[in-house]
């Protein structure tokens, strides 16, 4: 089968630029609260949180959820679902949610919640792209990347059925 390669959205060189913006945010932010849990959302955000842990200049450990909200491709599957836990307490302990992209807000909502439940100090969240047309529930934002239009998008973590993830570059699928 041809494959057409995704069209440029948001460069590398732009990604690189705004990941050092936000990890200098959140080591700044962070600076006197001592350690911060972050917590990658699997599987989008394991570039985004291998890149930001390792500008952050604060005491961090790393942390991996995993969620599923939808079926192979683009079609939703309805409710959100626990797949992996992480892994230690985060009870008493800042956390710091890093997700790959917001598209209705379900899935950050139902994170959001479940992890507060067991009483960290602080949650927040980092998340590298927001849909903003397509959100359906307010979740905070804390320090976001990007916000960008209604159309799928893949690379830098995130896949169309599990292809592109791989892309250094953050791209549109095209039909
Ligand atoms: P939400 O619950 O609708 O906010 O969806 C969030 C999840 O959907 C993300 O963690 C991604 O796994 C997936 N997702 C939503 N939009 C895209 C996209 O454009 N490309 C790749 N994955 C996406």
């Amino acid at each position: 089968m041809e494959t057409v390669a995704p069209e440029i959205l948001i460069s590398e060189a732009d990604i690189n630029r705004r990941v050092d913006e936000l990890a200098a945010r959140i080591s700044s932010d962070y600076a006197d609260m001592g350690e911060v849990v972050l917590v990658g959302v699997l599987k989008g955000a394991f570039i985004l949180l291998a890149d930001l842990s390792r500008r952050l200049t604060i005491p961090r450990e790393i942390e991996f959820i995993a969620v599923s909200s939808y079926e192979d491709g683009d079609v939703p599957s309805g409710a959100v679902r626990l797949v992996m836990d992480v892994r230690s307490s985060i009870e008493g302990k800042h956390v710091l949610i890093v997700e790959d992209i917001v598209d209705t807000g379900h899935t950050l909502h139902y994170l959001i919640e479940m992890l507060k439940s067991r009483g960290p100090a602080s949650i927040r969240t980092c998340v590298m792209l927001h849909k903003e047309h397509s959100t359906e529930v307010d979740v905070e934002i804390d320090y976001l990347g990007f916000t960008i239009g209604d159309a799928w998008v893949v690379g830098y973590g995130l896949d169309y059925a599990e292809q592109d993830r791989t892309l250094p570059y953050i791209g549109v699928v095209k039909p």
